[in-house]
């Protein structure tokens, strides 16, 4: 056993000792539900609860490759609503900007697609965008790039976008994953590192979709793993060196900085 117990004072004592350098962060929605933008699966508040308005088959049809298709409308409506711009980063995004600071950051895996990291200063060649993002888009059929202040008029006006190759009219979607379509290279290129980090930390994620939800198990097994989550996920808790922090992520985060003396620094990061 790494750890002298299962709790975020150990995994702060670990951290202090000096030992990792090599810490992998994975994030998902809920750290960015503090900043006003939904997750997707908590039960009322959540993105998928609240899409009868689209009148969509199922929930996740809005973010299906098939159903864009042939209704690319419901996505543009939500595209209005999640553009990034008008969100500034959580307690948390900062944390991950504050261990790059601190030269521990090894990766940060996220599934958002906010941009809210880039935002929170970790640096891009840190942020593995496993979901794409909004920060580029392309026309679906011919792969052609679209120019981004298009796309800004085009949401704004909720006008759904095409694209103006001669001949092709295709249609422009963000560089976001939709179900049906493979993760970026990017994501495989790096998959492996999870299993040469020295500490894992999970937040706000439910760990529902595959490929993404497999890299927690991917740390070897005397790799600590920390999880600060409304609720347990994937396999945490199986392992001797997993600490489960069940809590808000920003309030988590900010009783790991306290055990590790950051609190201040952490602060004026954020506030910055
Ligand atoms: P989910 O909505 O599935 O999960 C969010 C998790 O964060 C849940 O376990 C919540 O309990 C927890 N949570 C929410 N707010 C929190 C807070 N303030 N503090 C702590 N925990 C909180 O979101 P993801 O796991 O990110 O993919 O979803 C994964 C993928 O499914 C997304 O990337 C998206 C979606 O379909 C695509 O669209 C391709
Ligand atoms: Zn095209």
């Amino acid at each position: 056993r790494t750890l002298s117990s299962r709790s975020v004072e150990a995994i702060a004592e670990y951290i202090k000792d000096g030992r990792p350098k090599n810490i992998v962060v994975m994030t998902g929605a809920g750290i960015s539900t503090s900043a006003g933008i939904p997750d997707f699966r908590s039960k009322d508040t959540g993105l998928y609860a609240n899409l009868a308005r689209l009148d969509l088959p199922y929930p996740e049809a809005v973010f299906d490759i098939s159903y864009f298709r042939g209704k690319p409308e419901p996505f543009y409506v939500l595209a209005k609503e999640l553009y990034p711009g008008k969100f500034f980063p959580t307690v948390a995004h900062s944390f991950v900007s504050l261990l790059d600071e601190k030269f521990m950051l090894m990766k940060l895996f996220t599934q958002n697609i906010d941009c809210l990291e880039r935002r929170a200063g970790v640096p891009d060649d840190k942020i593995i965008e496993a979901h794409g993002s909004f920060a580029t888009q392309r026309c679906i059929e011919c792969k052609t790039e679209f120019p981004g202040d298009k796309m800004l008029e085009a949401v704004e006006s909720g006008e759904v976008p095409h694209c103006f190759v001669p001949q092709c009219n295709g249609l422009v979607k963000p560089d976001i994953v939709f179900f049906g379509e493979g993760l970026p290279d990017s994501f495989f290129q790096h998959k492996h590192l999870p299993s040469m980090a020295d500490l894992i930390i999970v937040m706000g994620t439910s760990l529902s979709v595959a490929p993404f939800s497999v890299l927690p198990q991917l740390a070897a097994e005397d790799t600590p793993r920390l999880l600060i989550n409304k609720e347990c996920v994937g396999d945490f808790g199986s392992r001797p060196d997993d600490v489960v922090l069940l809590d808000d992520c920003d309030s988590g985060i900010r009783k790991l900085a306290d055990a590790l003396g950051w609190r201040d620094e952490l602060e004026s990061m954020w506030s910055e």
